[in-house]
């Protein structure tokens, strides 16, 4: 997407109440996942629910500059890998677009191998530290031969001749560092071990087993997990079923909450324990969340969710949680708006380094719309009015940021008056269908024409 394009806004207004069925994309981070390994993998890997957001549509991308074929038949994506240690030297810059993900894991992937690759990506994904991902890279011998001020996008890397394995402590709860180090590790001879104090979804370590990595973890007495990768082994494709995106699920779901009478069900919703802390959160504050049909598929736990409309009340969410709920506090946030009382968030460092300052971004959003909020250094606090009495009215500027934008069109569905933001074009980079499937459930959501 590119930095010029023209904003579109768009204006949700209070709804009527929601009902129905909806089907959310498939999940972020597996997606992109599942197109690098299959990518990486010898022999075919077939995916299916596949998110086909613009985000992960550009790790595909990246795969097949380095090799891997990848096409869509009917429903299902089919990749015919490269083999692990046999990626192709790219011809040109990998564009990531809006991409942390996409590009930090791409990192950490490519930057053993002895080749050059440059990183380029929108004017958010410039902004955003990439030193978490190459000071480990670094330590494997991996140089960057040029980056933007501050370790930033656009930059490139070259790989040594033989990457030598570390021992890294995650230095902040981050799944792309540890994810990029352990694909690093993929293609460096020995053992590759990543400590990380604080769990973060673990995807990666799951997803690479599945594909036949000689990988292991070990939780010692302090709760801190040793994760070990041996380099240079065979990895062979799979077949994934891509469980829907729980990080997704949270505005049709917190819509359904806040909009009085609501009464929907979001199926197949990843239930992973790393990724829960929204719907753990929501029940405390006595959201009425019903899990349905619980399941296993393809090594994930799923569920259905019935969300009904609730009462809210305002809770302390611990620090502890936010790595398992850290793509969900935007729409908490608007939660907690409709509760009765405070509703006090810790521990949100990470929110300043999102695709923009989440922090600040959410804190001007509600107070743009009546909302009284205090933003802290890495903490927030909500002081909620019970449904039916938010003023709204106010325009949210979304620093092309796509959980911004749901989030706050989720704010106008409950608020006196209509809520807008001013670009929805990022929507597209997580969940396309957004727009549609919240209509089918009664949300009122008008966009504009773009404007210059
Ligand atoms: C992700 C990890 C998280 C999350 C992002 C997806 C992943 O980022 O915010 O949307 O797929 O590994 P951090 O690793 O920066 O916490």
């Amino acid at each position: 997407m590119s930095d010029y394009a023209p904003q579109q806004p768009a204006t949700a207004r209070k709804s009527p109440a929601l009902k129905g069925r909806a089907r959310v994309p498939g999940d972020k981070s597996i997606s992109h996942r599942s197109f690098m390994f299959g990518g990486l993998a010898a022999g075919e890997t077939r995916i299916t629910g596949l998110l086909e957001g613009e985000d992960v549509l550009r790790t595909g991308e990246a795969m097949k500059a380095m090799g891997a074929h990848i096409e869509k038949v009917g429903d299902t994506w089919i990749i015919q890998g490269t083999g692990n240690g046999a990626l192709l030297q790219p011809e040109a810059p990998f564009d990531f677009g809006n991409a942390g993900t996409g590009s930090r894991l791409t990192m950490g992937l490519v930057g053993t191998y002895d080749m050059e690759t440059t990183f380029i990506g929108d004017a958010s994904l410039s902004k955003r530290p990439m030193a978490r991902v190459l000071d480990p890279l670094r330590l494997m011998g991996t140089q960057v031969v040029k980056a933007a001020p501050g370790d930033r996008m656009p930059l490139t890397l070259r790989g040594p001749g033989v990457a030598a394995p570390i021992t890294y402590r995650v230095p902040m709860p981050s799944a792309q560092v540890k994810s990029a180090v352990l694909l690093a590790g993929l293609n460096t001879p020995g053992v590759t071990t990543v400590v990380e104090p604080v769990m973060t979804r673990d995807h990666t370590e799951k997803m690479l087993k599945g594909f036949g990595a000689s990988i292991e973890t070990e939780t010692d007495k302090d709760g801190v997990r040793h994760i070990r990768i041996e380099g240079q082994g065979r990895l062979t494709g799979q077949t994934i079923a891509v469980p829907g995106d729980p990080s997704s699920a949270g505005f049709p779901l917190v819509a359904a909450i806040i909009v009085p009478g609501s009464d929907i069900v979001i199926e197949n919703v990843l239930m992973n324990p790393t990724r829960t802390g929204l719907i753990l959160t929501l029940q405390e504050m006595g959201a009425s969340i019903e899990l349905m049909n619980q399941r296993s598929a393809g090594g994930e736990d799923v569920a259905d969710l019935r969300v009904r409309s609730s009462d809210l009340k305002g809770v302390n969410v611990p620090p502890e949680r936010a790595p398992s709920m850290i793509d969900e506090y935007p729409v908490l946030a608007v939660a907690a708006a409709f509760a009765e009382g405070e509703t006090i968030m810790e521990g949100l460092e990470e929110l300043r380094v999102k695709e923009s300052d989440r922090l600040a971004a959410v804190a001007a959003g509600l107070k743009a719309n009546g909302v009284d909020c205090a933003e802290g250094e890495a903490s927030l606090a909500v002081r909620g009015r019970p449904s039916g009495k938010m003023l709204g009215g106010g325009t949210v500027e979304t620093h092309l940021d796509h959980r911004i934008a749901m989030a706050f069109l989720v704010l106008g569905l409950a608020t006196e008056r209509p809520v807008t933001v001013d670009d929805q074009a990022m929507i597209a980079t997580s969940f396309p269908e957004f727009m549609g499937l919240m209509r089918d459930l009664g949300a009122e959501i008008e966009t504009a024409e773009a404007v210059a």
